[in-house]
């Protein structure tokens, strides 16, 4: 059983019909957690969300680390929602894990660090959770001996990827990648040591369209753009590992070691001494079960300062988009912030021109987040600000 209750936007008002199940929300990948860990820049919230204390924030769950780090920033409210229940109940243990255990054990339990008892760390996590999240958890002994934080298809994915380039680079070599601090040594180690015939063909095979369709969904890319996504993804990579520093780059680490390389880089909500601040706002976060278009249909006018989109709209035809747009602007309160993602794959979608005159896009602080992004898999952030 999965704790799948459809939560009123607060204050409260008469709750939306559900949308009609599409295609993508009843594939396998949603049957499952599709994200343990956010897959999106975090400076995202720091230079596009600028989220203030005591705002009122919007976030998609999916793996939760945008949602505490929200709360993080003294958001009064954070909504986390999300339209598959798996990712409301990993979040209600990262939670749980948040208010009982200590910072180790939080890495422990959730598998970022060895336990040599997790089943114990996740009894003592479980009195925090509510009876329908306890019965999720309690069904899936293994999950949480694996380690919840590394359970998500996406991070399966990524951590296949890990492995596959591991075994065709050899540890050393991945090693010294992992280790770069200086600029240019690292765009010479890429172009000497890293880049072979051998490393573009595994690109090709990672990034096609017909491992990314089975790996995810093809559902997941019904609005796709033109052409094999392979070339924009290995363009994408190649930048990463040329151009982005990877001793301080977390989300690299993570996709080698299945963990991170300490409690300084690492996401903010598991930074060292974040676990324990936290702890004392957990209360302000509200997770919910439910579709983004009739949560905001059903929101009250003004009333959210933060949107935090993930890349929710490359999942929907433009109609939609756009009558999404038009809740989240009679939503949003003035000089409310929003940001969204687009996967390498899809169509990018922007509020058409003229039409939102609300909408006031940021490009300065989309090509900011964008220079700097420290994942692949996208081909731009849309940063926006609702001036009313
Ligand atoms: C869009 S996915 C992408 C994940 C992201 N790129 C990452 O790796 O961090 C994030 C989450 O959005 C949720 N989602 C997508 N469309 C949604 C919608 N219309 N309403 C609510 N949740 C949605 C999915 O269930 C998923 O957990």
């Amino acid at each position: 059983m999965v704790s799948s209750v459809v939560m009123a936007p607060s204050p409260a008002r008469a709750a939306p019909a559900p949308l009609p199940a599409t295609d993508l929300r009843t594939a396998p990948f949603f049957q499952g957690i599709g994200y343990s860990s956010v897959w999106e820049d975090e400076r995202v919230v720091e230079l596009g969300l600028r989220p203030r204390p005591g705002e009122r924030a919007l976030a998609i769950t999916s793996g939760g680390c945008f949602a505490l780090q929200l709360l993080l920033a003294d958001a009064g409210e954070v909504i986390a929602l999300d339209f598959n229940p798996h990712q409301t109940a990993l979040l209600a243990l990262k939670t749980a894990a948040l208010r009982t255990l200590d910072e180790a054990e939080v890495w422990a339990a959730l598998g970022l660090r060895p336990a040599r008892d997790r089943a114990a760390l996740y009894g003592r996590a479980r009195a925090a959770l509510a009876p329908v999240d306890r019965a999720y958890w309690d069904a899936r002994g293994q999950v949480i001996a694996r380690g919840a934080a590394l359970a998500g298809k996406q991070d399966r994915y990524l951590h296949a990827i890990g492995r596959a380039v591991t075994l065709l680079q050899g540890e050393r070599r991945v090693r010294t990648l992992l280790e770069q601090d200086d600029a240019a040594r690292q765009r010479r180690f890429y172009d000497e040591e890293w880049n072979g015939l051998a490393w573009r063909a595994l690109l090709g095979v990672a990034f096609s369209r017909f491992v990314l369709d089975r790996a995810f969904d093809p559902s997941h890319f019904t609005y796709a753009r033109e052409g094999s996504p392979a070339p924009r993804f290995r363009a994408a990579v190649e930048r990463l590992l040329r151009e982005v520093p990877a001793r301080e780059n977390f989300y690299l680490h993570y996709l080698f070691r299945r963990t991170y390389p300490d409690d300084r880089r690492c996401p903010a909500w598991l930074r060292r001494g974040a676990p324990a601040t936290l702890r004392a706002r957990l209360d302000r976060l509200r997770p919910a079960t439910g579709d983004l278009e009739a949560w905001l249909a059903a929101a009250p006018d003004a009333s959210v300062d933060v949107f935090s989109l993930s890349n929710c709209f490359d999942w929907m035809p433009e109609e939609r988009f756009e009558a999404l747009l038009r809740d989240l602007v009679r939503v949003a309160r003035p000089g409310a912030r929003l940001c969204a993602w687009t996967n390498l794959v899809n169509t990018r979608r922007e509020p058409p021109r003229g039409r939102f005159p609300e909408i006031v896009v940021e490009d300065a602080i989309a090509r900011a987040v964008d220079d700097g992004c420290r994942t692949p898999g996208y081909s731009g952030c849309l940063v926006a600000t609702v001036r009313k």
